[in-house]
């Protein structure tokens, strides 16, 4: 072999020490513990899927460009999952009958996308979706805001940290219609288009309007009872979030989302700091993918939110979870013989719930401490002849040199303190 091998991983992708996925690990128990409050199931799939999951049934710019596909050894097609809604889709048209609707699913999958990596955009991310399938109501779209809004807020986020931008695909359809689009392809065009206006310079998305007007000339020049009924409802829900003490959530009728099976409601969650331009959730209403496997449509609604721009926006706003991965407790044995002793007080540590380890390695008691120091554990504790007799440790904090000598019953309760 010519060379060392790198260390790099591939382009695009993450490596987690057990730092960074614990801190991963802390805010996804976040989410996790606002979802289940809310009485949210959590789901999971394997990432491989038939690639024929996402032909025509997504985004063009997702399936031609950004998945990873591949044939298998058996020419099966398959794709390396880019995003959850057609695998919860299909999983939830396969037990149609025994679920209980309306159901109400989480996942927080790793999926995979072959974009430019760059701030918030990588080619694998986790995803927390989160979905509400068989409720067509208003109240179901009121659910899912309201829950995208109190997860930010489960960190410590305020009202102020981030806007909550909603529109409506049945609203710019109708707005489309009054406009004189004619065919289906005319209205994905604009849309599409409108999806990748963030991506483009100014004048090329001018010039590619090729004189059509923007969405907001669309939707308030056009005088139509079609489009006067979709304004108000989505103005009537977000008088009720005001009501509910959520002020920002505002109508931006520039969210288009660029999957083609949203058919209502879309929305997207901003960061108000503009060092973080991407959105940090999406979702919509999307009430006909489910009945793409046959049988009666079940409508639906739900976001994905993307760890890299969540972890973005809670180090910038000085609230992302710190968290340890090291053992609570490293206890020390000065010689051979102690190592048995200490083994049995951390299997008592353990049942009182600490973490702990043990040196069995050999190493002077200098050289213990300054490796429990360096592993990052909270306290040592030196396990040798004289605390064998008397009963008692001294618990040192490591990262202030303080000591306490406590009785061994009471070391667990102390740090439970
Ligand atoms: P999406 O807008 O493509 O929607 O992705 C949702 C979120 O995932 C984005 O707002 C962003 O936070 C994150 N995200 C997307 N791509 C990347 C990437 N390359 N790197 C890092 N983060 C990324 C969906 O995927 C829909 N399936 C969501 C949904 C669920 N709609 C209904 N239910």
């Amino acid at each position: 072999m010519k060379g060392e091998l790198s260390t790099e991983p591939y382009k695009g992708v993450r490596d987690f020490y057990p730092e960074d996925w614990a801190a991963l690990s802390s805010a996804f128990e976040t989410l996790r513990r606002v979802l289940k409050s809310y009485g949210y199931e959590e789901y999971n799939a394997s990432p491989l899927e038939p690639a024929s999951l996402y032909e025509s049934k997504t985004s063009e710019e997702i399936v031609n460009e950004q998945t990873y596909t591949f044939t298998d050894r058996g020419d099966r097609k398959v794709t390396l999952r880019p995003e959850m809604t057609p695998t919860l889709a299909r999983m939830v048209a396969a037990k149609r009958r025994e679920l209980a609707f309306p159901v109400r699913w989480f996942s927080i999958p790793n999926v995979f996308r072959y974009e430019r990596p760059q701030r918030g955009r990588l080619r694998e991310h986790y995803q927390l979706n989160v979905d509400l399938l068989g409720m067509k109501d208003a109240k179901a779209d009121g659910e899912i805001i309201v829950i995208a809004s109190k997860l930010l807020r489960a960190f410590g986020a305020q009202d102020k940290d981030f806007s909550i931008r909603i529109s409506s695909r049945s609203l710019l359809d109708a707005a489309c219609n009054a406009a004189g689009f004619r065919s289906s392809e005319e209205k994905d065009s604009y849309r599409r288009l409108l999806d990748r206006k963030a991506k483009m310079p100014k004048e090329e998305f001018e010039a590619a309007l090729e004189g059509r007007p923007d969405p907001l000339s669309l939707i308030e020049s056009a005088d139509d009872a079609e489009i006067a009924k979709e304004k108000d409802a989505l103005l009537s829900l977000i008088e009720a979030f005001n009501a509910r003490s959520m002020t920002n959530v505002v109508f931006d009728p520039e969210i288009v989302r660029g999957f083609d099976y949203y058919t209502g409601l879309v929305f997207e969650v901003f960061d108000t700091n503009p060092e973080n331009s991407r959105s940090l959730f999406g979702g919509g209403r999307y009430d006909n993918l489910v009945g793409m496997f046959g049988g009666d449509a079940i409508p639906a609604i739900g976001f994905g939110m993307g760890d890299v721009t969540l972890m973005d926006f809670l180090t910038t706003h000085g609230i992302a979870p710190v968290a340890k991965s090291a053992a609570t407790i490293y206890i020390g044995t000065p010689s051979e013989e102690d190592i048995a002793p200490a083994q049995t007080l951390a299997d008592t540590l353990r049942d009182g719930g600490v973490s702990v380890i043990v040196h069995v390695g050999g190493k002077s008691l200098g050289d213990q401490i300054r490796e429990a120091d360096k592993r990052g554990n909270t306290y040592f504790i030196a396990y040798g002849k004289d605390e064998q007799s008397s009963g008692e440790v001294r618990l040192k904090e490591l990262e202030s040199g303080e000591e306490t000598t406590l009785p061994i019953s009471g070391v667990a309760a102390h740090l439970a303190k």
